[in-house]
């Protein structure tokens, strides 16, 4: 054997060994576990959609909830629009992944959620710290892996990004939010993707967006449709798919219905804005699989898919199980120990909001009747004044001809 050879085989482990190892270690990748949801917002069906091929249920003032004790003085007296006891944690479990929230500061300056202002007790509700209700979400999200949730913030406190970012860094929240590839995006991921990447909370502002500084704060109305909120008993006339507020505008990849029925209590006058409330009384009706599936239908008949429905009174009314049909999903009812709680209340509630509501309606036309003796009295008014100064100048007149 020619010594090349047996240099060649003495070589050889060698030669292996040195292949082996790591030319440049950094440049070799870590196998990264690879995690599979089962599920994706509950439903293995949903895993391989898009998220704006998802419609997910919404309760509207989520945090708005009346207490169970002094249920019935506290939705006559104040703008509570969540059922008795219907926290955001029983909103979740019942499956509702949209939450709309009005952001506003006491009068301590303090970031807390109120509808209306919230140094004002009387028509309205102050559901205390917004870092309190975005612990709750965070605590939802750690527990439950396969769950994407979204939020619409109404930043009625006009707080700058930042201030409001440091709300969700409090809450631990910030680690799990969603930043599109682009403004307005045309494209978004399917929901296995998003919650393989665990950025499982979407945030739509409406108003004081920066994304250069906080880019996961999405403005609203680049990304969502929606139809007119303005919808009052008798006749929820905007149940329609019609961009709010211009009609005109060009629709967004998203698409939210708003499917809350108000109650008028008194027409604005003086620049001062209508007084309504959320519709109590006719909430299983309102809440109902026809009425919202005919909602959804205004949109389907378009060919625009629906991709949030909001609603008051979540507890009640069947807005799950319709949201789930339109998904093309669903799950079996559940049936909790408070829920006879709250139907007592809300049976209590109901007779007696019946004789508000009623008397409500004759308020308004009582109002109305007001306005109109207001306006009339005040055009006697400028009629007597204008005859005064006229007399008066007659009689000056007179004055400097005698
Ligand atoms: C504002 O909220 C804080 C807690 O967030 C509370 O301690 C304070 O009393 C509130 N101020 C008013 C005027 O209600
Ligand atoms: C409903 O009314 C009955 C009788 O008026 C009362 O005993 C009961 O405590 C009320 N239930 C609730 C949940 O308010």
């Amino acid at each position: 054997m020619p010594p090349l050879g047996h240099i060649c085989v003495l070589l050889l482990p060698l030669l292996i060994i040195f292949h082996l190892r790591p030319v440049n270690p950094v440049s070799i990748p870590a196998p990264r576990p690879y995690y599979q949801p089962s599920t994706c917002n509950g439903f293995a069906e949903l895993c391989h959609k898009r998220y704006d091929e998802v419609c997910f249920a919404v309760t509207h003032n989520a945090f708005a909830v009346a207490p169970l004790v002094d249920a019935t003085a506290t939705i006559m007296k104040s703008g509570v629009n969540q059922d008795p006891g219907y926290i955001l944690d029983y909103q979740l479990e019942d499956g509702y992944r949209g939450f709309k929230v009005a952001v506003w500061r006491n009068k301590t300056g303090e970031v807390h959620l109120c509808h209306g202002k919230c140094e004002n007790s009387f028509i309205f509700y102050d559901a205390g710290p917004f870092v309190n209700f975005l612990t709750t979400i965070r605590r939802f999200l750690d527990s439950n892996r396969n769950e994407i949730v979204t939020l619409f913030l109404e930043n009625v406190a006009n707080l700058d990004v930042n201030t409001m970012a440091s709300q969700f860094d409090a809450a631990h929240l910030t680690p799990y939010v969603y930043v599109p590839p682009d403004e307005g995006p045309i494209r978004w991921y399917t929901m296995q993707d998003m919650i393989v990447a665990n950025t499982r909370l979407v945030v739509f502002m409406d108003r004081h967006c920066d994304i250069t500084q906080q880019p996961w704060l999405l403005r609203q109305s680049m990304y969502v449709t929606q139809n007119n909120y303005r919808n009052y008993f008798p006749e929820p006339q905007f149940f329609n798919c019609e961009p709010y507020p211009n009609p005109r505008s060009d629709r967004r990849s998203l698409t939210l219905l708003n499917h809350q029925l108000n109650i008028l209590i008194a027409e604005g006058s003086n620049g001062m804005d209508d007084v309504y409330k959320p519709d109590y009384y006719d909430r299983l009706t309102t809440n109902s699989l026809d009425s919202i599936a005919a909602h959804i239908s205004t949109c389907t008949n378009k060919n625009v898919q629906v991709n949030f429905v909001s609603v008051d009174w979540g507890a009640s009314g069947q807005t799950i199980a319709a949201v789930d049909a339109y998904n093309g999903v669903s799950r079996p009812v559940k049936v909790r120990s408070y829920d006879a709680v709250i139907h007592e209340a809300s049976r209590n509630i109901s007779s007696i909001m019946e004789r508000a509501m009623r008397s409500a309606h004759r308020y308004v036309e009582k109002d109305s009747l007001m306005i109109g003796i207001d306006t009339l009295l005040k055009t006697l008014g400028v009629v007597l004044g204008m005859g005064v100064w006229g007399a008066f100048t007659i009689l000056m007149a007179f004055g400097r001809w005698w």
